[in-house]
């Protein structure tokens, strides 16, 4: 069989981590799929920046949308970032030109995810997104497959590990934003502009994709009502540790007789949860459907293994011929209902 022929646009936290597991695990992820996986070419901002792996045995493109049209790669692998400019613009070219495409931007998904869905259907291609959604956690996965048989009825959770793991270590070691920033960039979890982190944006966009999956909507990142964790100062965390809860940034959607109803927002959960037991950059998602009942995934939200873990699931998927569509799902009559305030249950 033909390798699988990859072209990775961006190679910061998340791009680097790729190019390391495809270093490492070559002969790995033949053995798996059944296909040699290499790596023809990349792009980035900076062709000189040292980003602590090898890049000389592969092509460079400064733009990648180049990169996108390349006749030598099967695969547009986009870790850019940015729900428009070049990330958009060269997933575009990429399944306008034959190719298939995987990326972890919930950003662009969440805003134009059923239109690329629709693109790749017309094209024959797929867009794959599993490291777009709570990091190393395969939850597209199970939604779109493990699941498929379910009436989903809910899903929710801690979908964003900077705020998890700020909120977390805000509590245990007395630090304050600042000096949890700095933490946070280290481990590879922060947003281009962390303020998507923090305002509950970036959390926003992963409710609206896994909303959009479970209920067979398209993704309606305007319909979620957003609260950050900006205004959540020590003296709220210990107050809520004093009375036996902690304040997690929890994401709802869920099937009500009205509608879908899409909420991220701080929340108190019992301190001795397993919600409340979550510590730094993990995630949790919990599904409800009526046939499974409940299910819980735990794991690690963010940072380069992890999502580089999920980026290359998708990559075997390909490799091994796997063609599911996941926003091409024959839409239902569930009206995504606007923004509004109301408590959690
Ligand atoms: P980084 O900021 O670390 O890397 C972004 C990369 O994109 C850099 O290599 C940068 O180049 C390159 N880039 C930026 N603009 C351009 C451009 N115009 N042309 C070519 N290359 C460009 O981001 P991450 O790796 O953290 O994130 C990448 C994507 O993965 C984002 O969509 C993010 O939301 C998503 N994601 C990130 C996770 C994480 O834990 N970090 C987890 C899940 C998803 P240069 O290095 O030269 O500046
Ligand atoms: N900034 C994101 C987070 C990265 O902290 O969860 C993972 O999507």
């Amino acid at each position: 069989t033909a390798p699988l022929r990859l072209g990775i646009a961006g190679l910061g936290t998340v791009g680097t981590g790729v190019v390391q597991i495809l270093r490492r695990h070559a002969a790995l992820l033949e053995a798996r799929t059944g296909r040699a996986i290499t790596l023809s070419a990349v792009s980035a901002r900076s062709r000189d920046k040292d980003r602590g792996v090898p890049l000389k045995d592969y092509g460079w493109e400064d733009d990648p949308v180049a990169l996108a049209r390349r006749d030598d790669i099967d695969v547009f692998v986009e870790l850019i970032g940015g729900d428009e400019g070049p990330a958009l613009d060269a997933v575009k070219a990429a399944l306008a030109t034959g190719k298939d495409v995987v990326t972890a931007n919930k950003a662009m998904l969440a805003h134009h995810g059923r239109e690329l869905a629709e693109m790749a259907e017309a094209a024959g291609r797929v867009i794959r997104y599993e490291a777009a959604v709570a990091g190393g956690i395969p939850v597209i996965k199970a939604l779109t497959e493990g699941l498929a048989a379910n009436e989903i009825t809910r899903v929710m959770g801690v979908m964003n590990g900077t705020c998890n793991y700020i909120l977390t270590r805000m509590q245990a070691t007395g630090q304050g934003y600042n000096a949890l920033f700095e933490e946070c960039a280290k481990l590879g979890y922060l947003e281009a502009d962390p303020n998507l982190d923090v305002g509950g944006i970036d959390a926003g966009h992963k409710l609206a994709i896994l909303a959009a999956i479970a209920f067979g909507t398209a993704p309606d990142f305007d319909g979620i009502e957003i609260e950050g964790i900006q205004h959540i100062q020590l003296e709220d965390i210990h107050q809520a540790a004093d009375m036996g809860y902690r304040i997690k940034l929890l994401g709802v959607a869920q099937r009500t007789g009205r509608g879908l109803e899409q909420r991220m927002q701080p929340c108190l959960v019992p301190a001795d949860s397993p919600l409340g037991q979550l510590e730094g950059g993990t995630n949790m998602v919990v599904i409800e459907g009526d046939a499974v009942q409940q299910l819980v995934l735990r794991g690690p939200g963010a940072g380069q293994g992890p999502t580089a873990s999920a980026v290359m699931g998708d990559v075997c998927d390909i490799a091994r011929g796997l063609r599911l569509a996941t926003f091409g799902q024959p839409a239902t009559t569930l009206e995504t209902l606007p923004a509004a305030r109301s408590a959690l249950p």
